[in-house]
């Protein structure tokens, strides 16, 4: 049996584009695999904490006190998930040019040394391979040509294409059409 994992981001509920487009995602590797077991975090509704001073050692030091072991204990299910999955499907709208902080805390969360990557003499090098990973990204702005190129952090840099690159991901795929699409809302575009 294989394991989808998929991480809603958006803070807009059921009104969330990027939302809608990972629905259609999910439907679609459900219907290539009927017997697929699915996990999902829905960032924008139940947050994962932004690492703070009482909870920094926990993810990245020694643990020591409550506060950083409840942070260690977070990290571990969130990197067990990531184990698990075979395929993982992020939604990843542009908020203020950049991801939201539903998914920053998220990454701050899982990608750990040691266990997600280790650091070697040609840099970060990611421990998680052989997962299809599928960003979707959703954003009001148009960013491809003209003078919002150089703010295009989706397409130009994607942090999260970084991260999931120094995740291990053997394959990235950005849709650009993303199979099976709902109706798009005026202001939604996933880009490749
Ligand atoms: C807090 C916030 C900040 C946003 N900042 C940007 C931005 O910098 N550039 C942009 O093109 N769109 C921006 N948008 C528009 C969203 O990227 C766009 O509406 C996207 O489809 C939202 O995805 P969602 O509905 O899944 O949250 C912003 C929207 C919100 C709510």
């Amino acid at each position: 049996m294989s394991n989808l994992l998929v991480i809603n981001s958006s803070s807009a509920g059921e009104q969330s584009v990027s939302r809608q487009l990972v629905a259609a995602a999910v439907a679609t590797v459900q219907r290539a695999d009927p017997g697929v077991a699915v996990v999902r975090r829905e960032l924008g509704d139940d947050p994962v904490p932004h690492l703070v001073r009482d909870t920094l050692a926990g993810v990245r030091g020694v643990a020591s006190t409550p506060a950083e072991h409840a942070a260690r204990a977070l990290s571990d299910t969130l990197i067990a998930e990531l184990r698990a999955a075979d395929t993982i499907i992020i939604g990843a709208p542009m908020y203020n040019f950049s991801l939201p902080t539903t998914l920053r805390a998220w990454l701050d969360h899982v990608i750990r040394a040691g266990e997600t990557f280790s650091y070697s003499e040609a840099g970060p090098k990611g421990l998680l391979e052989g997962k299809r990973v599928i960003v979707i990204e959703s954003r009001g702005g148009l960013y491809s040509e003209g003078p919002g190129q150089i703010a295009d952090f989706q397409d130009r840099k994607s942090v999260v294409q970084g991260k999931s690159v120094d995740l291990g991901g053997r394959r990235i795929i950005k849709n650009k059409t993303p199979p099976a699409p709902p109706p798009e809302p005026p202001n939604a575009r996933a880009c490749r």
